[in-house]
């Protein structure tokens, strides 16, 4: 297959699965879980999921594709590099909502902080998420920044990019076995984990979209044929000329 018609297709598998990841947290925590309020009950609970969901995979997913949009190549990269940012700060403001949701829950019913290995995985990727969006926006927009520090991070920002998207799904995946283990546990009506009721079948299958999603976005971001074509590939020497294409 041509590879921009591999391409297009594995964005349009990414577009559709993001959506889904959206679609089953909201449904699940408004299903199943009650729907959502900002009271410090477990209705607040349900912004946790939904906007870690949104934010810290799906936003991060599509901000992290948008130099491999075939329509973007062959243009002035700044507009999608303003845009790679903004959609990037807005993931991270949509994790600190999701984090505020949770801490408040925990303190307002005098719930221990930071006990589980879900939270140590998934507020290390929100704080390297953080560090990487100031790193990113100094390095690569600041018309200020040399170009030998734009060189030095443009490795270090690819590896750390799929990194935090890795630890991402981890935590999402961590996240969802425990509270499904919380909340399943054979009393009030409900069934066992271990008897896969609707909600756990429903949960479990968020999981797996979550982690087929990360798997098509690590695959497009890794495949060098699907790379923006370079326009000064063949030049070596990398200079303020050609930096803007070339960062
Ligand atoms: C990237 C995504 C996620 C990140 C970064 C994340 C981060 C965190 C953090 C830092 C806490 C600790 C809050 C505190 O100690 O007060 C927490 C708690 C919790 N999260 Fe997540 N979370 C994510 C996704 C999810 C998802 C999808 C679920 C599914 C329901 C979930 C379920 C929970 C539960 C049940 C708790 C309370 C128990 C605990 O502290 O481990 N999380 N999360």
């Amino acid at each position: 297959m041509r590879p921009v018609l591999s391409l297009s297709l594995c964005l349009l598998l990414c577009f559709a699965l993001g959506l889904a990841c959206v679609l089953l947290a909201c449904l699940w925590s408004s299903r199943f879980r009650g729907g959502f309020q900002w009271d410090g009950s477990g209705l607040e609970f349900n912004w946790h999921p939904v906007l870690m969901t949104s934010g810290l995979v799906v936003m991060y997913g599509y901000a992290s594709v948008v130099y491999r949009v075939p329509l973007t190549w062959g243009r002035s990269k700044l507009p999608w590099k303003l845009l790679h940012s903004g959609l990037m700060l807005l993931a991270l403001l949509l994790s600190v909502v999701g984090l505020c949701a949770v801490f408040d829950v925990h303190n307002k019913n005098n719930i221990p902080n930071l006990y589980s290995l879900h939270s140590w995985v998934g507020l290390s990727a929100v704080l390297l998420f953080a560090v990487q969006w100031v790193a990113g926006f100094a390095g690569f927009l600041l018309p200020c920044s040399p170009v030998s520090f734009r060189k030095l991070l443009k490795p270090l920002h690819v590896w750390l990019g799929g990194s935090i998207l890795s630890l991402s799904i981890a935590a999402c995946v961590s996240g969802i076995n425990e509270k499904l283990i919380f909340v399943l546990k054979g009393d009030n009506h409900t069934q066992p984990y271990s008897k896969l009721p609707p909600e756990a079948l429903f949960a479990n299958s968020l999981g797996v979209v979550i982690v087929a999603f990360g798997l098509v976005v690590l695959r497009i971001l890794t495949n060098k044929k699907w790379q923006r074509p370079d326009p000064q590939a063949q030049d070596a020497a990398y200079t303020p000329l050609n930096q803007e294409e070339n960062d």
